[in-house]
């Protein structure tokens, strides 16, 4: 076994993509397999954190982590990050979450009607976002303030998109992936990456396994902030 820099850590990992239910049967998802998101959490635990894994659907089950919380929508998700945040030292958030849910869910399956149907949707709410805002404004002001790292899966503009959502959701760290090329984003083994602190670039990751980029993100993590706690 190597060096254990998370020794006395704890990290809170977000994975899959949510669920959000029409009916008994039927909901909206995406294309995340948990890869990215299980990858950081056994990194995290080779390097001796304290792990917890709040996963959505994924193509896999997670890893052997301290805690594995199970959800399903964008709402589950919140109420467990939240719930959990004063005790952690890192939070990232590697899932797919959607950002909008059915407006109606039926508790019976729903019956073949019309040739056309709409559905109505309504915003989720933005998990990181509120990390972001519960750290500089809310409970975590003061003694605790937990280390975040967000995710951007973009397309076109990655650099643009991911800068302002990393200023927006008052993140410390933002980990881009295009998710139109080859070999990065949703399902693959691999990924490409681009990390963004508040001053820019800080990092391209060129494609390699999941395994090593999330190496590779703790790594930049620790340099970046050796207690791995927020720096205001
Ligand atoms: O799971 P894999 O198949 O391995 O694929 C990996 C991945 C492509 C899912 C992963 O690398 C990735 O990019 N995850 C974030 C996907 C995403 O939702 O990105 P976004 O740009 O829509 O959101 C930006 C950030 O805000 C993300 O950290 C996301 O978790 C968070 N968010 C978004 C919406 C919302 N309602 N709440 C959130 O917390």
């Amino acid at each position: 076994a190597g060096p254990k820099p998370l020794a006395g850590k704890r990290v809170l990992i977000t994975a899959g993509g949510t669920i959000e239910r029409l009916d008994p049967v039927r909901y909206i998802t995406n294309d995340s397999s948990g890869k990215m998101g299980f990858a950081l959490a056994e990194e995290a635990r080779a390097l001796g954190a304290e792990v917890t894994v709040v996963w959505a659907r994924t193509e896999l089950a997670p890893p052997p982590v301290a805690e594995v919380v199970r959800v399903e929508s964008a709402q589950e998700m919140y109420d467990a990050v939240m719930a959990r945040l004063p005790a952690m030292d890192v939070v990232v958030k590697a899932a797919a979450v959607a950002d909008y849910r059915p407006v109606q869910r039926e508790k019976v399956k729903m019956k073949k009607g019309p040739d056309k149907l709409t559905l109505e949707l309504v915003r989720n709410p933005d998990i990181l976002q509120a990390i972001g805002d519960w750290k500089h404004e809310g409970g975590g002001a003061g003694a605790n303030k937990p280390y975040v790292i967000g995710f951007a899966a973009e397309t076109g503009d990655v650099e643009g998109y991911a800068l302002d959502k990393l200023r927006r959701k008052r993140c410390d760290l933002i980990a881009a992936n295009d998710v139109s090329e080859p070999g990065a984003g949703f399902g693959t083994d691999t990924n490409i990456l681009r990390l963004f602190g508040a001053e820019g670039l800080v990092e391209s990751l060129p494609l390699q396994s999941k395994r090593e980029a999330a190496g590779r993100i703790w790594r930049i993590a620790l340099a970046r902030a050796p207690g791995l706690r927020a720096v205001d």
